[in-house]
């Protein structure tokens, strides 16, 4: 992605500091975040990044107070809460006034018109980040729509306009995809008369969700009168999406057997309920004990999701590159659990 001329946007100083590792210039990088820790703000000031995406007053105070220490002018975005619904799970909306993201509009006019008294914090330009899998435009544009008249009422000319991510991906065989020139074009045409130097995009899911597979083994086949199981050794620690959205996964047999369709439920072995990967999955053939299974678009929002509930430890990860693969992070051992703990 570096390669490509991409930057990061970043939610904590672990992101940060991967990213910088990673070797994304400073100036490359965004700084979000609805609780952003005095520390992590001065590690983002000490490394020169491109701009906090502020959520509050009291935060501008602090990159204030980081500015003065290190002497130095730090661009600033407000994230704007614009009030704007999208359709997508209620967990992954963010740009509702009941959500707890973003600056609400009367109080984004008072810290732009109070804006001289900073020294060393810009406030350069506007953020707002609408919520994830989204696959219409629209809310995008009434987003846009909404900043622009807050522009022209409060006399404020941004010069970096950020519009967040959220851009939806296809997770079921037959599920739209977003558009994403359709999303290109419509959303270039409602800046055209807004005078923005700076167009700040932030797809995350878009950009790898469909790259991540997660493969397990089956350990067990129960059948019953009303039910299938599959039971297989991933659980809800390595991907949690499932149990905690009800969001769906398309599941393969990584061999057809032939031996009649099967229709089940694939579960992990952990200690819950709602512990499962897939519910009502129709295999083209049944897979066996040994077998392996395929979990698609596992490429985001599931190994950082990931935990060592029940103390098991977390599968590695392995780049296929055509023929080519490489075991990008171990497979973490047992003494992983209990690293640090007293
Ligand atoms: C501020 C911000 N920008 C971008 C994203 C990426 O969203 P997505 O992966 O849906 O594109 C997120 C996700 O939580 C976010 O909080």
């Amino acid at each position: 992605m570096k390669e490509n001329g991409l930057g990061a946007d970043v939610v904590s100083e672990g992101e940060l500091r991967r990213a910088l590792l990673a070797g994304f210039p400073p100036s490359s990088i965004v700084f979000a975040g609805v609780g952003k820790k005095e520390e992590e703000i001065e590690f983002g000031v000490k490394n020169g990044i491109l701009c906090f995406n502020v959520e509050n007053e009291e935060e501008l105070n602090i990159i204030e107070k980081f500015g003065r220490k290190y002497k130095k002018s730090i661009t600033c975005n407000l994230r704007l809460n614009p009030d704007v619904g999208v359709k997508t799970h209620s967990y992954i909306k963010t740009g509702k006034e009941e959500n707890k993201f973003g600056i609400d509009l009367a109080t984004a006019e008072k810290i732009i018109k109070s804006s001289k008294r900073y020294k060393w914090v810009k406030i350069k330009g506007l953020h707002f980040h609408l919520g994830s899998q989204i696959k219409d435009v629209s809310p995008f544009i009434e987003a846009i729509g909404k900043v622009k008249k807050f522009c022209l009422k409060v006399n404020f000319k941004p010069e970096i306009l950020d519009i967040g991510g959220g851009f939806g991906i296809p997770y079921r065989p037959d599920d739209r995809v977003c558009d994403i020139s359709e999303f290109g074009k419509k959303i270039c045409d409602s800046l055209k008369d807004f005078g923005i130097k700076k167009l700040i995009i932030e797809p995350g899911r878009f950009i790898i969700g469909n790259g991540g597979v997660l493969i397990a083994k089956v350990l067990y086949v129960k059948r019953r009168k009303r039910k299938n199981f599959i039971i297989v050794d991933a659980g809800m620690n390595d991907l949690i999406r499932p149990s905690l959205y009800h969001a769906y996964h398309m599941i393969l047999p990584a061999k057809l057997r032939k031996n009649g369709k099967i229709k089940a439920d694939v579960v992990g072995p952990i200690c819950e309920t709602g512990d499962y990967l897939g519910k009502d999955i129709e295999f083209p053939s049944a897979p066996e004990i040994g077998d392996f299974i395929v979990v698609m678009g596992a490429g985001a929002y599931c190994f950082t999701l990931s935990s060592n509930y029940n103390s098991r430890p977390r599968p590695c990860e392995i780049l296929v590159n055509g023929k080519r693969e490489k075991i990008i992070r171990e497979r973490e051992k047992y003494e992983d659990l209990w690293r640090g703990e007293k």
